[in-house]
């Protein structure tokens, strides 16, 4: 497939490519957690005086991956750039989620061919879950054959090896493993600001049949709790005011641990009690949440009273094509529970329209739900077909300009709900984290509700990363505004 003028055996490890049937098995080995990983000796000083730049794209796995990159990259006395010109390695991390997502990079990968041409000692790698996709790495191969490296999301820790390799070799080097590894623990973090992502499993095995997530990111994989718990601790030490727990089906926590029952709920309650402001976790699947979590939820303190719960149709045939395993009926009465068990709470979701077979009356039945149940917001997809999915299989004959349609109908009606929300905050003070100046005016501090709503309101820089009450006197739909009443105490 390449011209290498190395021996195949020289470059056999560093060109294995990704694919996605092998992705989709899963295998019964158990998965070991490594607590030893060091930046091998000769790699420390590899990137004395030079700089990196990585472009994100795609979920908070991929952001908070990026932050492990970036602690890999310091660690080999890299400094980071915004300044593509002055960048030595310029990485893009990339995601799959949808076609657009992928253009994007394809779109930048051509505007970084001239910056190749100029400065050819420029390191250009493309990782993150477009990687794992040997589509993606075959036309990389023929129409992007300036880059120089490409790795996926279960090789992360491979960094200072591959980026050796692709400094001195003149091949591209490839290293994507299409099976997921063992979890490595004591990775470096460059970690910035006031919030911080806490990963609490990887991977996905619910393969939603639109979705390419389980692919791209291997077989659940919970992180011990003990492990979570010291992260938090830690950071909690280090003066971070919110934490973000990550994993694509976070109730499917601990279900892969053979020797304890031990469960999402299990694992909030024990976040509830360390002394960190505030804690929030995605993403939620319907499917797997249960009584134990609500429970725990409903004790609040610094868990948040938020919960985004994709349900992605309102429609029974739908989510049954998707393979979501709930009913509307189901997802309508695991509402119910949370709403009587934590009545302030604010309910988010995920809706894809247009999957392909969706009638008119489905698309209504996603409307009605949206509807019955009051959304404070969502995010809403045009279904995108990916190769290698089961519904990529199906007949997608919905016409283009009705999805367009359908999405511009779901946003209408999603819009008339988060406004109505927001009105009802209207006179309230809410405790607020300031998290910085608001982007189109400097006076103007922005910071977040507990249920996560943007709050606009002028104050003095100095209260950045300080708790704050506002009082709420104006409500837009996308963020609301209000007035300073003074600086609040943490729960
Ligand atoms: N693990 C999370 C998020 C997965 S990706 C979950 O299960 O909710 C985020 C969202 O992208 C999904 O919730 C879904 O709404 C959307 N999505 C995933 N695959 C898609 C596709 N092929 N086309 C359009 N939207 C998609
Ligand atoms: Fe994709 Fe479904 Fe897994 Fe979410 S739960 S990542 S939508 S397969
Ligand atoms: Fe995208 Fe991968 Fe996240 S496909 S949504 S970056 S898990």
């Amino acid at each position: 497939m390449t011209t290498k003028n190395k021996s195949e055996k020289d470059y056999s490890i560093y060109f294995q490519p990704p694919s996605l049937s092998d992705a989709k098995k899963r295998g019964k080995e158990d998965i070991q957690v490594h607590y030893d990983f060091d930046i091998p000796e000769e790699m420390r000083e590899i990137g004395k005086d030079k700089y990196y730049l990585i472009q994100t794209y795609g979920c908070q796995m991929n952001e908070h991956d990026t932050e492990t990159i970036k602690g890999l990259l310091e660690q080999m006395g890299y400094r980071s750039t915004d300044d593509r010109k002055q960048a030595d390695i310029i990485l893009l991390n990339t995601c799959a989620v949808r076609e657009n997502a992928e253009d994007k990079v394809f779109g930048e990968l051509g505007h970084l061919k001239h910056l190749k041409i100029e400065k050819p000692s420029l390191i250009l790698g493309v990782c993150g879950c477009m990687s794992q996709e040997e589509s993606v790495v075959n036309r990389i191969l023929k129409k992007h054959p300036f880059v120089d490296l490409i790795f996926g999301t279960h090789n992360i820790h491979r960094l200072p090896f591959l980026l050796k390799e692709a400094m001195f070799s003149k091949e591209m080097v490839i290293e994507v493993w299409s099976k997921e590894g063992d979890i490595i623990e004591n990775l470096p973090k460059k970690r910035e600001g006031i919030k911080a992502w806490v990963n609490i499993m990887y991977g996905c095995d619910k393969f939603c049949t639109y979705c390419i997530v389980p692919y791209t990111r291997g077989k659940e994989r919970s992180r011990l709790p003990q492990d979570v718990i010291a992260e938090v601790r830690d950071l909690a030490r280090q003066g971070f005011k919110e934490i973000m727990l990550l994993g694509q089906n976070v109730n499917a926590y601990g279900k892969d641990f053979d020797d304890m029952k031990y469960g999402l709920g299990d694992l909030m309650d024990e976040v509830r009690k360390i002394d960190i402001p505030r804690v929030r976790f995605t993403t939620s699947h319907p499917r797997d949440f249960d009584d134990h979590l609500i429970e725990v939820l409903a004790k609040k303190g610094n868990l948040m009273e938020h919960i985004h719960l994709p349900v992605q149709s309102g429609s029974n045939e739908i989510l049954k094509r998707m393979s979501r395993k709930y009913t509307r009926e189901h997802y309508l009465e695991l509402v119910a529970k949370i709403k009587k068990a934590i009545p302030d709470v604010v309910l988010t979701t995920d809706i894809i329209v247009g999957f392909p077979g969706e009638t008119d009356e489905q698309f209504e039945e996603t409307i009605s739900l949206v509807q019955e149940v009051g959304y404070d917001s969502a995010f809403t997809f045009i279904y995108s077909p990916r190769e290698g999915t089961p519904a990529a299989g199906m007949e997608d004959n919905v016409p283009y300009e009705v999805k367009r349609d359908r999405l511009i109908r779901l946003n209408d009606v999603l819009n008339v709900y988060a406004k109505q929300s927001n009105e009802r905050l209207k006179g309230q003070t809410l405790e607020v984290l300031v998290e910085g100046e608001s982007k189109n005016n400097a006076a103007v501090l922005a910071g977040r509700s507990r249920t996560n709503k943007l709050v606009h309101f002028e104050g003095p820089k100095e209260l950045v990363g300080r708790f704050v009450q506002v009082k709420i006197t104006e409500t837009p739909t996308f963020y609301i505004k209000g007035e300073l009443v003074g600086e609040a105490v943490a729960q």
